[in-house]
Formats: C-alpha cells, structure tokens, sequence
C-alpha cells in the first residue's frame, strides 16, 4: 500500500492559522548519511526548527532512471520530520532535470540567445516551453503528489524552484508562434502592431517569425517585449500544470513557488501569485549595512504585495552572510544582525524565516553559501545566532494569526506601481536614455519612503486602488489606455498621484502615443510634453527650488497644471520640472527630471502631507523603522533602531521581545528592536 493511503486520515495540512512562527530552511538529507539525519534532528530541536523544505533539486535521487522511482529515502524522512513534529514544505524537484534527461531528451535543452546548446552540468537545464520536459514535470509531480500528499509531515507544496529559465530555440519558436496567434488572430494585425514596415520586417506567413535571438543590430522593441510576455506565460503555464497535478491528488494542501526577488524579471509575479495559495520569496541583500537593512525592507513589501496583502513565506535567506555580488566576495554579517533582520521581514508580514540552507554540503555548486550549520559544526557563532532566533520567533506564537476580519497585515495608504510590462519595456535597449530603467526608479522611491518613515505596499495600475491615499508611478513606459482611465478615476475620486517622466509615452505594445509625450497620463497631469533632453552623464540639474537633478529633462507645457519648480539653465530655463494638477476631488503631481536623494525626499514629503499620509509612529525616518503589523485582533508596533545611537520613543504595550511593559519614554539603543503589542483590539 503506498504511504498516502496509510496516512490517508491523519494527515493535516497547514491552516490558515498556524500556530507558530515557522522556524527552519532547505533540508538536504539525500547529500548525507542516515547517521547525520539523526544528528540534524537534534540540533533541529535545540534550534526550534519546526519546519524544513525537501526535495528541491533531488530529481536524480528520486528518479534515478526514467519512470524508475526510488522513494525508500524520502520516506524516512518524512517519517523522521512527523515523528520529531517538524513540518515538511515538500518540493517537486523540477528545477534540476537530472543527467538522464539530458541525453534522452537533447532537443528539450535551453538555447542561448547566441544558439549554443546547453547541456547538462548545473541546474535549470531545460526549455520549459518543450513537451518532453514539461512532460517529465508533471510525471516526477505526479509521483510525489501520489506518495506524500497525505503524509503527517507534509504543509506546503513548494513548486519547482525559483522559475526563471529563458530559452530559444526549434520547440520556443513553435509555441512563440501559437502565442502569437492567439494574441494577434492575423499577421497583418501582428504586422501593423510591430510596424513591421520598419527595416523590411514584414512577415508574410507564421513560420517567418523567430524568438529574438541574436541579430545584427537592434532587434524590434514590440517583438522583443511580446517575447518577454510569451516567456513569463510559459512559466507561468508551467506552474499552473503542476499546481494541476497536486491539487488533483489533495487540493487542501497549500501550494507555492518561490520567487527570487527583487532582480529576476522573467516572469510577471502578480500574474504567478495569481496561481498559487501563498506567495514565497527567496531574498539577498547583496549590501551589509543600512542599504542592506533597506533592500530588506524593499523585498518584504514585495512579498506581501504579490500575496493580496497577507502574511507571506520568507522562503530563504542566508544566516551570517551577504552577498556582494558586484565585487564577487561573501560578506560576513555582523553579531546581531540575523535576528534584526529576521526582525524586520517579520514587521512586513513574513510568517517566520527559513534558510538557504540547513547544512553546508561537504561539495557540489555552492559549497560555501550560508548555511544554519556549517561546516565547522555546532560550536560555531551561526549555529549559536540560530538558536537565539529559533529560540526568540518560538516565543511569538500570537505574530502567527491571521489579521482579523481577513485584513491586511500592514496598512498602508502608499502604493508605489510594480509592473512587470514597464520593467520589460524600460529593458528594450532602444529608448532615448539608460537613465529610464525600471528597477532602480522603484527602488530609489520606495528608499526615499524608507528615510522618511513611511509604509507602503505594491500595486498595480489595473487593480482597484481605493484602499490607498497616493499611488506613486515611478516607472511605467508602456501603458494601456485601461490603466491610464483607472489611474484617472483614482484621482477623481479624491486620490493623488505622482507621475515620473517618459511614463505612459506608449501603449501597451509599445507603440509611441502621438501628439505629445506621457500621452497615456497628459490630461491627469494637465501637461504637454514636448520633447526629451536625456542629460550627459555626471551633469546636475539646478532647479528653481533649490533641488537638484540629473538624467533627464523635458520640456513641459502646462494645460491646466500649475508649476511647483521650473529649469533654471539652458534650453530649458523657465520651463516646468515639477507640476500639480487639480483633477477632479484628487491631485496629480509630475516629476520631469530624476531628483537627486535628498530632493526626492523633499519632493515627496510635501506630497505626503498634502495627502494627509502619517507615520505608523511618530519616531520613524531617518533610520528608526516603525511598523505596525497586524494578527489576530491586536495591532504589533515595530520599533528598529538602524542609526549607530540610541534613541528615545513614546510607546505603550507590552514589549514581546523581553516580555515587560514598556509606557511613554523608552530608550531604544543602537541596533535594538521592540515589538510592542499594543493595548486596544483592533477593528
Ligand atoms: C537561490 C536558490 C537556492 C540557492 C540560493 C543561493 O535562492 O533557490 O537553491 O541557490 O539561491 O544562491
């Protein structure tokens, strides 16, 4: 009898309220001998580990032949997780097809975007728009869904691993054309959208069109942008079968995919959240210090976003190091620094913390990354840092409910637009200027807010925006009419806006919008922009307000718009930088140049307190994070202190951290953190 008939009664998958924080990482026992498993448990128990993901890359293990199962592994550890009460987050090991693959299925391996054939030798090796590997997908699930789905261990199913794969190729050309077809139902339509006219692209039958792979020189802007859609759609698509294949065996059981953020792009994630229970991510700073605290900050309020709001899985991060890609170097995190920012994920709604990885393996890719153990063993400063973690998130069962009323777990009145169709069309290498990239403008807005001590969540232009107070628009080149009409709705309505340059100069095809630029947002803004002046690189801008700039510039016309602060130099001196427009019962603010840090501070808190936007606490900004986080029926103050000096703040509760009663004047010293449950039941 298969175990999931044995355990078909008793198995217990996780509810939306669990009651604990979860507390563990990637757990890899097929690397080691069964004498390990047992030591692993112990050191699982000393560190509160309640809950670890298996099978991530184990194809081979589990498959070691085709349609050749070898379960006798995995079995035991299950067993050995429900029997120590550690719950399994249990993966399909699709992300790594295992050498077999390689050689029975050569036409379902990625191609470059130079042609080159890749083989087999790391992981990710597939082309997720061939049959035979979306075959292999769904059987190796299939398999797992049959065995496991009622196990005692299981609580999750954790799809794949981090989706991201991009290939060209025969079999991506074939399914980029039905794509194709279905989207644009006849060549001339498709013809008339690219403007193939342009450089004698004009195609004449379907078999004509190929994935952009290299060209001689700029390849078309609008075909390379419906290729990114067609990529992230196959991985979606990809998800959405094996989501398919577990449900099917046991649809109680929560299902997830891990995202990498916030630097992969390959994929829509709001379109992937859409598919499945909860939404996971995978996070890095690659900076130590205040930036890293910021991009901590940064990657939650993704994660929560992409999750409708709700409290989200911190599927991993790395214990005491960081990586600094840039230089190529493993940073060491400084003594302290796990549970601050472990801390800080919890403030912005994780459900606890797990790891990449809970052993360090002895070899194999990635020998080196930050584990819970590591090779030097238990008597090291990382196991001790994960005990103290392990041992401080157990405290803090209340953290684990569900905001009442199914509210969301932070209440954020900024919305800041993440738009995977902008990102896509920033990256099409033929615009006016590098200066109109998507993720650094995202992200230099939501770090300005940080500085400010201001919350905000993620959203998207199409979705009902009335739980905010301001929508910021730091980056949008390609816009649909659709969004523009929601936008303007918002502000009618009594919302405001802020709206960066060269946003909306499209529709969502990337078709330039005719008669002046931004023309998708033009009459929210009240404006007529004229034309671009990109800025040579390292030049500042000095406006009239004594904020600086650089990048890029406009010349504005206003119809109907005030001007807030006007160009001071040549060609553009007396002409708008900053505008507002009075629309409807809201207000439309646009930016026509890149602000400096400081000025974008000052720009946007003037925009702040127009739109009546405070604080979760009075202290926050400046390097204090406040944050208040919701559960149950109570509300959870936040208080980091990430400045190198102590100060003071007025808070009254009861601290969870020390468990004492914390009323009016507290000292919270360099480094320190309080999560004050405050007195009142919340609505
Ligand atoms: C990702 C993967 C992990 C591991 C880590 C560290 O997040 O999911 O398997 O590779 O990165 O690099």
């Amino acid at each position: 009898m298969p175990v999931s008939e044995t355990f078909r009664h008793s198995a217990s998958a996780e509810g939306p309220n669990s009651e604990q924080l979860v507390f563990g990482g990637d757990y890899n026992p097929e690397q080691w001998p069964e004498e390990t498993w047992h030591e692993d448990v112990r050191l699982m128990r000393e560190a509160h580990v309640n809950r670890v993901t298996v099978g991530v890359f184990s194809w081979s293990s589990i498959e070691p032949r085709e349609g050749e199962y070898r379960f006798g592994w995995l079995d035991r550890v299950m067993d050995l997780m429900a029997e120590n009460g550690i719950g399994v987050v249990l993966a399909t090991p699709t992300a790594s097809p295992p050498p077999w693959f390689t050689l029975a299925h050569p036409e379902a391996l990625p191609m470059t975007a130079d042609g080159v054939r890749l083989v087999h030798g790391s992981r990710d090796t597939y082309n997720p728009a061939a049959p035979a590997y979306r075959a292999a997908a769904r059987r190796v699930a299939a398999a797992l869904a049959e065995r496991y789905a009622f196990h005692p261990a299981l609580r999750m199913w954790h799809l794949h691993n981090e989706y991201g794969t991009v290939s060209y190729g025969p079999e991506t050309n074939t399914a980029f054309r039905g794509w194709l077809q279905e989207k644009y139902g006849s060549l001339q339509a498709l013809n008339s959208t690219w403007n193939t006219a342009f450089w004698s692209q004009g195609y004449g039958e379907w078999e004509e069109i190929f994935a952009p792979q290299a060209t001689q020189y700029l390849p078309n802007p609008s075909l390379l942008l419906d290729f990114k859609r067609f990529s992230a759609d196959v991985l979606r698509d990809c998800l959405r079968e094996q989501v398919d294949v577990v449900r099917a065996v046991r649809p109680d059981v929560p299902v997830t995919t891990n995202f990498m953020l916030p630097a992969w792009n390959h994929y829509d994630q709001w379109d992937m959240a859409a598919e499945i229970d909860e939404v996971s991510v995978d996070h890095y700073p690659d900076t130590p210090g205040i930036e890293g605290d910021v991009q901590v900050a940064f990657g939650s309020d993704l994660a929560r976003s992409f999750n409708g709001g709700r409290p989200w899985v911190l599927m991993e991060q790395a214990t005491t190091m960081v990586y600094d890609y840039a230089q190529g170097r493993i940073l060491a995190r400084d003594p302290g620094k796990l549970l601050f920012n472990t801390l800080q994920y919890l403030a912005r709604g994780s459900t606890g913390s797990l790891f990449f990885q809970w052993r360090s393996p002895r070899a194999g890719a990635e020998f080196f990354h930050s584990p819970m153990v590591p090779h030097v063993g238990e008597n090291s400063r990382t196991f001790r840092e994960i005990v103290e973690l392990g041992t401080t998130l157990s405290r803090l069962p209340e953290l684990a409910q569900q905001p009442a009323n199914g509210n969301r777990v932070n209440r954020n009145r900024v919305g800041i637009v993440w738009d995977a169709s902008a990102w896509w069309s920033a990256e099409t290498r033929a615009l006016p200027s590098n200066d109109v990239a998507f993720l650094p403008a995202v992200k230099s807005v939501h770090r300005a807010l940080w500085f400010l001590g201001i919350n905000a969540d993620f959203v998207q232009l199409d979705q009902d925006l009335s739980g905010y107070s301001l929508v910021l628009v730091p980056s949008k080149l390609a816009a649909s009419d659709a969004e523009a009409d929601n936008l303007r709705r918002f502000v009618a309505d009594g919302g405001h806006t802020a709206v960066w340059y060269f946003s909306g100069s499209t529709d969502e095809n990337l078709n330039v919008r005719l008669g002046g630029f931004t023309g998708a947002f033009a009459d929210l803004l009240g404006i007529r922009v004229e034309e671009h002046f990109p800025q040579p690189a390292g030049d500042i801008l000095k406006l009239s307000d004594g904020s600086t700039a650089d990048g890029w510039a406009e010349s504005v016309e206003l119809h109907g718009a005030v001007s807030v602060a006007d160009f001071t130099e040549f060609p553009l001196a007396g002409r708008p930088a900053v505008t507002r427009n009075e629309f409807g019962s809201g207000t439309a603010h646009y930016f026509a140049t890149r602000f400096g840090e400081d000025s974008l501070k000052d720009h946007l808190e003037r925009i702040l307190d127009a739109a009546g936007i405070s604080k979760d606490h009075p202290a926050a900004g400046r390097g204090v994070e406040a944050v208040r986080r919701y559960a149950g029926d109570r509300s959870y103050l936040f208080l980091l202190n990430h400045t190198g000096e102590a100060v003071d703040v007025d808070v009254r509760g009861q601290d969870l951290l020390t468990d004492t009663a914390v009323y009016g004047s507290t000292v919270l010293a360099a480094g320190a953190a309080l999560i004050v449950r405050e007195p009142h039941e919340t609505p």
